[in-house]
């Protein structure tokens, strides 16, 4: 086990690189499933949900080969069974994709339910089943499974309305709609950077998908994808996260490979806090030295204020002036972090879906505990900000979305480090209780 050590109260200073999408990676190396022959994708995060896909693909028959740290050669066309392995899938939650990906190839699939952050409520998938039955499945969950069937042998097209702009489930029919016959199409869609990455694949590789990017999809069925390169887009929240960094810790950031326009709902919130942020093509100087103003947030779908970052800058705003309120607006819940924040001296009142925040001249370092991983990344960056040393247990969650999250904070003045600590069962001094 690993936990994190930060002597916080130091701003940031320097240049940081950004890694390839998480979430358009753990949809983009499912879907290259569909694909006959090698695709060559670039740009890959160095992160273990990553690995843990790849090592299930692998389990399947995949073959993948490492070309260098960010490009991986991934070929199914190997696979047989359309079926994944159970233990390793119920460990990540977009091992979902396998269901959307193996019932386009093989009109069946056999997966477990999904697993990945808890944010304290039942994560479902009963948008990602709607449209699979549409399109002529028939779907079972039970004992922890999810079986899909084609009594037909294959899907075809339908019309699919989501109830819900589910990035999951637009991302899932879209997979499972590249091989079916006619037309599908599909309405309130999630409208991310990483679904229009999707589609860009997805297209680069044969497919013909429209409309992604807006709130309506259009697959019209292909016969087959074959082999080709494709370069993964840049973390939206990986990008997000050191400008939280640094707004909460001031200083000045050089953030690269980024999108701008993929930070402008985070970007505009940054600045109404006082944050300075001066954009080029594909770079963002980001640089805080005033006092912090207080606002509000409310998360939202793309393109409002992501729900996945809305842990880092509710720690940023404990330490504003003035009482800011959060409105979480895509989960149920999602404040667990809100404990460990308080444990720091933050002054946060949480009721249902909404935060109040009555901001504090200084955070304290104390003993705190990841428990998913923008959880994990929002106690990093209260651990910056604060007075005296932070520890953090639990990092394996943050090291799931994170790339050398600790190197490149360092590198930028943090006094971060990660160290090896014996796992709590073979602790001495660790009690059992019941
Ligand atoms: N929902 C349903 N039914 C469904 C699917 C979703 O009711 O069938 C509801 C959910 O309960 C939630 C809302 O719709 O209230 C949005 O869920 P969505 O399906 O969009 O989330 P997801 O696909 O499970 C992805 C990201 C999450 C991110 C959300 C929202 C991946 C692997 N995960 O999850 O990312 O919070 O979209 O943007 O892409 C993270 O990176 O930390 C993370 C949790």
């Amino acid at each position: 086990m690993t936990k994190y050590i930060i002597k916080g109260g130091r701003p940031l200073q320097g240049e940081v690189e950004i890694s390839g999408a998480k979430n358009a990676a753990v949809a983009i190396i499912p879907a290259a499933m569909l694909v006959d022959g090698a695709c060559r994708i670039e740009n890959i995060p160095q992160i273990s949900d990553v690995t843990m896909l790849l090592n299930i693909l692998k389990r399947m028959g995949a073959k993948v080969k490492t070309v260098d740290r960010h490009t991986m050669d991934i070929d199914c066309s190997g696979v047989r069974r359309a079926r994944a392995d159970f233990d390793m899938m119920t460990r990540i939650r977009a091992s979902y994709y396998l269901i959307g990906a193996l019932l386009g190839r093989f009109g069946q699939a056999v997966v477990a339910m999904p697993g990945g952050c808890n944010f304290g409520s039942v994560r479902p998938i009963d948008q990602h089943v709607k449209g699979f039955i549409a399109m002529g499945a028939e779907v079972e969950v039970k004992n922890g499974l999810v079986v899909a069937t084609t009594p037909e042998g294959h899907l075809h097209g339908a019309d699919i309305y989501l109830d819900v702009a589910s990035v999951g489930a637009t991302i899932n029919i879209m997979l499972a709609a590249t091989f079916a016959s006619g037309i599908t199409r599909i309405e309130n869609v999630a409208r991310e950077p990483h679904i229009v990455d999707v589609a860009n694949f997805l297209n680069a590789m044969g497919a013909d998908i429209r409309g992604a990017g807006t709130n309506v999809i259009k697959v019209r069925g292909v016969e087959r994808l074959s082999g080709g390169t494709y370069a993964l887009i840049p973390d939206q929240i990986e990008a997000g996260t050191y400008m939280a960094a640094v707004a909460g810790a001031g200083g000045s950031l050089l953030i690269k490979n980024v999108i701008p326009k993929h930070m402008d709902c985070i970007t505009g919130k940054l600045e109404e806090m006082g944050v300075r942020v001066e954009e080029g093509e594909d770079q963002m100087l980001v640089s805080r030295s005033g006092p912090l103003r207080r606002i509000n947030v409310k998360t939202l779908p793309y393109p409002g204020f992501p729900t996945d970052m809305q842990p880092q800058i509710a720690t940023v705003l404990c330490l504003a002036h003035g009482t800011s309120v959060i409105t979480e607006g895509v989960w149920d819940t999602r404040y667990k972090y809100v404990n460990e924040l308080l444990k720091m001296g933050a002054n946060i009142t949480v009721d249902g879906r909404r935060a109040i925040i009555e901001g504090v001249e200084r955070l304290t370092g104390a003993p705190l505990k990841a428990c998913d991983l923008r959880a994990g990344a929002a106690m990093v960056i209260a651990g910056l900000c604060a007075q005296g040393v932070t520890e953090i247990e639990g990092v394996d969650y943050i090291e799931r979305g994170y790339e050398d999250l600790v190197e490149k904070l360092r590198k930028v003045g943090a006094d971060i480090e990660s160290v090896d600590i014996p796992d709590p069962e073979e602790r001495p001094e660790a009690v059992k209780i019941g």
